[in-house]
């Protein structure tokens, strides 16, 4: 085996998803030597290529760079990923899947199936770093399934070191987190894991036990989702009693106890995390015993966030059957190309219950809008999208919906209805233009 100087890790990582590609390109730009191992044979080979399989800012040039550095590399076996060049994996990190089962509950089958294999090739005390979003207990799973196939008893931990990094910003989030949450069952595991993270200088680590480690990322997913409901239900008392959400927003937020953040109201969030880790989160919580309601009750007011939309538009256009919406944006943020969970996904679906037909328009995300969304018309731009419409949705705010010629917009339209669901526009500009205007919990 080849030495390695002392304060940089060789380190593995399971699944090149979202977390795992953006957690291994980070972590060898810090220093680390990385394999990423994917079980996708097209995904390593267009990343082989530098070609990045999901669109996430910065995310290329950091694989390019530490590609080319000799820090950075893909392969599709565990077992070459564990044993690289010659050189053992002392932490090897899990970002494998945990797609939401029909009851809420996640799909943990992935991890189980990787936790038997790293079993099966470990040869030295090793660190089994979770990193996929999971529920409290997963480590102890993990740990379990380990030791069960560990034939040759080599030492391990298994370790939680949750991921909060945002899509759009991740490249960022992940360099410069707010926290580096550090759940580790000994002494050994948590001087690898400082190890590693000492290279990310000024990152605060928070060294706790696995389950709190653990319920750190769900409660915090939870409590964010929490505050966009929260914000949600008090624009639809604003809209009721003529207050504006965003002078009330602004006025909470000043509160540093309350913070700015996550007041943003609109037609709800949508993403890989918030739904799942809140479904999952109030599922455990069930599970154990305590029935978690005020999480079903953010994920009601999501529900009805989204459902806002198409009530306006009926407000509006009375009937549906036979008339024409345009949604401007699909993915359910800016700076995404990702359609899971979108709310454009039901309220696409609600429109054409209700006869409508739908045209629909993302700058990013429309190819992958294609699979999730069916039977409506994909436009060419914005316009194109407004093109002979009843009446225009502003469903993403993307910043060149920001920059659109509203007058061309306008004169596109049938009628001159938009229906702002991020509160993108101002009223009075749009007003003066000529809109007949609705935007969330403002007047
Ligand atoms: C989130 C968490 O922020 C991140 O820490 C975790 O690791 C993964 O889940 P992400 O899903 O990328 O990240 O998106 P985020 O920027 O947090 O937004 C989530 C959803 O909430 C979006 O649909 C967004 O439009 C919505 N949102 C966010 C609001 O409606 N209002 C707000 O004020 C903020």
């Amino acid at each position: 085996m080849k030495k390695e100087k002392n304060d940089k890790a060789n380190i593995c990582i399971i699944g090149a998803g979202y977390v795992g590609l953006v957690s291994g390109a980070c972590l060898a730009e810090i220093g680390h030597r990385v394999v990423c191992v994917d079980s996708d044979p097209k995904k390593i080979a267009m990343l082989k290529k530098g070609v990045m399989p999901i669109y996430e800012d910065g995310l290329q040039s950091v694989v390019k760079k530490n590609v080319k550095a000799g820090r950075l590399f893909f392969t599709n076996a565990i077992k070459d990923g564990m044993h690289h060049d010659g050189r053992r994996a002392e932490a090897i990190f899990i970002a494998v899947g945990t797609p939401p089962r029909d009851d809420g509950s996640a799909d943990l089958s992935a991890i189980e199936k990787v936790a038997e294999e790293i079993a099966r090739n470990m040869s030295d005390y090793t660190v089994i770093v979770e990193k996929s979003t999971v529920p409290v207990e997963t480590c102890e799973w993990i740990y379990k399934t380990v030791t069960r196939h560990n034939k040759k008893h080599i030492p391990f931990d298994v370790a939680s070191n949750p991921e909060f990094l945002r899509e759009g910003t991740a490249v960022r989030d992940f360099l410069k987190p707010d926290r580096v949450v550090l759940g580790c069952p000994s002494r050994q595991c948590e001087h690898v894991m400082r190890k590693i993270y000492k290279a990310m200088k000024g990152a605060p680590l928070l060294v706790t036990d696995v389950k709190s480690a653990e319920l750190i990322k769900h409660a915090s997913n939870s409590f964010l989702s929490t505050k966009i409901s929260f914000i949600n239900a008090v624009a639809q008392v604003c809209e009721k009693t003529g207050a504006d959400v965003e002078m009330v927003a602004k006025g909470m937020g000043m509160d540093k106890r309350i913070g700015m953040s996550f007041l943003k109201a609109g037609i709800g969030f949508g993403g890989f995390c918030f739904p799942k880790d809140l479904e999952a989160f109030y599922w455990l919580s069930r599970r154990k015993g305590y029935n978690f309601e005020l999480l079903k009750t953010v994920k009601d007011i999501n529900e009805q966030a989204k459902l806002w939309m198409v009530k306006q538009v009926q407000d509006e256009l009375w009937n549906l059957e036979g008339k024409t919406v345009a949604m401007l944006g699909l993915a359910f943020k800016p700076e995404t190309d990702d359609m899971r969970f979108a709310p454009s996904i039901d309220i696409a679906a609600e429109f054409k219950r209700l006869g409508a037909n739908v045209r629909g328009y993302d700058p990013v995300s429309q190819e992958n809008a294609k699979s999730v969304i069916k039977n409506i018309y994909f436009a060419k731009d914005a316009y194109d999208c407004v093109a002979g419409a009843d009446c225009a949705c502003l469903i993403t705010e993307w910043a060149e919906f920001g920059r659109l010629n509203m007058k061309k917009v306008l004169a596109h339209l049938k009628h001159p209805i938009l229906i702002d669901g991020r509160n993108l526009y101002n009223p009075a500009k749009m007003r003066e233009l000529g809109f007949t205007y609705k935007s969330v919990g403002r007047h």
